[in-house]
């Protein structure tokens, strides 16, 4: 059988892979409990893809609830050692306008009481990743390449802000954001990172901006409807994208 080129997590209005073809359902159980989905394994035009929804199926599971630990070593145990993360987010500065994709290159850690170790268990060993480029410059550069092949337009570089949620951000939460340098703001992008890092795995974010932060835009208010809408105007070329970097 061949290998899993790719593993991808979908984020918020990303419930499946639009032209995954010939499914093969895992469901897995792991050392960490259950994922929150199954794993969907098959062939993205051409590619063998390995996706899991983050928040489940049906957006069931909340952003502080994930099994992040779970979902990657699902993926992993499917076989994959490359992992995509699509996570939907709020652009703060002026590049990263709703429909706006992007590859942030860094992060900072604003979420709580989440579960963000594998060497919790008692008698485990503990670890002490070197974090210091928190996606794997070696995936970004290919999603970058990747993009460029198919004329998809994503930005390069930010700085990503993981908040708890799942309630939205106050603006002054994002004006402190803002000042910290934080370009981009989403409530999933840690622990996962950190988890993937810590598991072995090479690991990058696309980010799809379904909004302006709190206080950035115009908008006196941000509604769901507004994050889908963007997020599916966004996620367009995503198929193609994702192959593409299946592929290299
Ligand atoms: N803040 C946090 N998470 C988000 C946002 C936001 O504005 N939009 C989509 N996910």
């Amino acid at each position: 059988m061949s290998e899993i080129r790719l593993a991808v997590i979908g984020g918020t209005g990303v419930y499946k892979l639009a032209q995954l073809d010939g499914v093969e359902t895992r469901e897995v159980a792991t050392r960490f409990g259950a994922p929150s989905g199954p794993v969907r394994i098959g062939r993205l035009l051409g590619q063998k893809v390995a996706f899991l929804a983050r928040h489940g199926e049906g957006h069931s599971v909340p952003p502080h609830l994930v099994n992040y630990r779970a979902n990657l070593a699902a993926l992993k145990e499917a076989g994959a050692t490359r992992v995509l993360a699509l996570n939907t987010v709020g652009g703060i500065t002026e590049r990263f306008g709703p429909r706006v994709l992007a590859c942030p290159d860094q992060l900072i850690d604003y979420t709580w009481g989440r579960i963000s170790t594998i060497c919790e268990e008692p008698g485990s060993e503990v670890i002490h990743v070197d974090f210091g480029e928190p996606y794997t410059p070696l995936l970004r550069r290919k999603l970058l390449a990747a993009a460029r092949v198919t004329g998809a337009r994503v930005v390069d570089g930010g700085c990503y802000g993981a908040t708890q949620g799942p309630r939205l951000e106050t603006r002054a939460e994002i004006g402190r954001l803002r000042r910290d340098g934080c370009d981009l703001v989403g409530m999933t992008g840690m622990p996962e990172a950190g988890l993937a890092r810590e598991l072995g795995l090479d690991y990058a974010c696309l980010a799809i901006v379904a909004n302006w932060a709190a206080g950035c835009g115009d908008e006196e208010e941000i509604t769901l409807a507004e994050v889908l809408a963007n997020v599916d105007a966004a996620s367009a070329g995503l198929p193609e994208l994702i192959a593409e970097l299946a592929r290299g």
